[in-house]
């Protein structure tokens, strides 16, 4: 099933390394139920993440809903079945497709089997909730690009280099102008961005800039890489705001080395 996202977070494809062909689940349920340490009593599928159009979901559903019918016609215990993830948050000015929107679709596909449904919501539970802030080192001209770099890059937020993903950026001192440049981290690898356009907010050296929507897929995919320490985690509660990690000193980073 082709989710229509970026390859990198696409898993439900022929030559994706996740799941199994629907074609062999009948064969494999039918081999669960002779060995006596396993309980298959549900059914699984989750084709991709960050699927602004749903479609692919309610199609998938429909297959899954088909199979889950034959599987309770031949005697399978099922209890549930789980549509998986993908659900979309909105990165820049796009309307991605709602979950409801989701819902409303697949309702009827569902509830014939009479199964419990599950789904597992990751980003859109936690996505828009997060933000990264860094500050900016300095301003450098190469040729005809200008770089806007700043103290944290892939190392503490991955996905524009692992998925080409844009984030907003939102310049903290209020009124910054926009400028012909693009906001880079400090990292030794071209692929090191955190933006693809080339127009930024025209922060300063010294100044703070927030990448927003990085609740998902954000510190947990944060590294050492370059030898830079894993950022802080502050949470944020109306105007109050509470650190809830630590920023990792150099020593916490070196301490699991062993002196040979
Ligand atoms: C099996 C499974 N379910 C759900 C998710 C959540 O995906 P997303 O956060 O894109 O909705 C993932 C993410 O990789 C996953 O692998």
């Amino acid at each position: 099933m082709n989710a229509h996202t970026h390859p990198y977070i696409t898993t439900g494809l022929a030559s994706s390394k996740f799941g199994v062909p629907i074609s062999e689940a009948t064969r494999l349920y039918r081999l669960a139920a002779t060995l006596p340490g396993l309980r298959a009593d549900g059914l699984g599928m989750h084709i991709g993440s960050q699927m602004e159009d749903l479609s692919p979901v309610v199609e998938a559903t429909r297959g899954l809903a088909h199979l889950a019918a034959e599987l309770l016609a031949q005697g399978v215990p099922l209890q549930h079945i789980d549509i998986g993830g993908g659900y979309p948050i909105a990165y820049g000015d796009t309307q991605p497709d709602t979950p409801s929107k989701l819902a409303m679709a697949i309702e009827p596909i569902l509830r014939p089997l009479g199964l419990l449904v599950l789904t597992e919501p990751g980003r859109r539970l936690v996505g828009a909730a997060g933000a990264l802030l860094v500050r900016i080192l300095y301003q450098k001209r190469n040729g005809n690009h200008t770089f806007i770099v700043a103290d944290g890059g892939m190392n503490a937020l991955l996905r524009p280099a692992l998925y080409r993903a844009q984030h907003r950026l939102v310049a903290v001192r209020e009124n910054t102008g926009e400028v012909q440049a693009q906001v880079v981290g400090p990292v030794c690898e071209s692929t090191d961005v955190l933006s693809l356009e080339e127009t930024a907010p025209d922060v300063q050296p010294g100044e703070l800039l927030a990448i927003l929507d990085t609740g998902a897929y954000g510190f947990s995919m944060a590294s050492e890489y370059n030898g830079r320490p894993r950022p802080a985690e502050v949470l944020v509660d109306g105007a109050a705001a509470r650190l809830v990690r630590r920023r990792q000193s150099h020593e916490e980073m070196m301490a699991p080395e062993i002196d040979p």
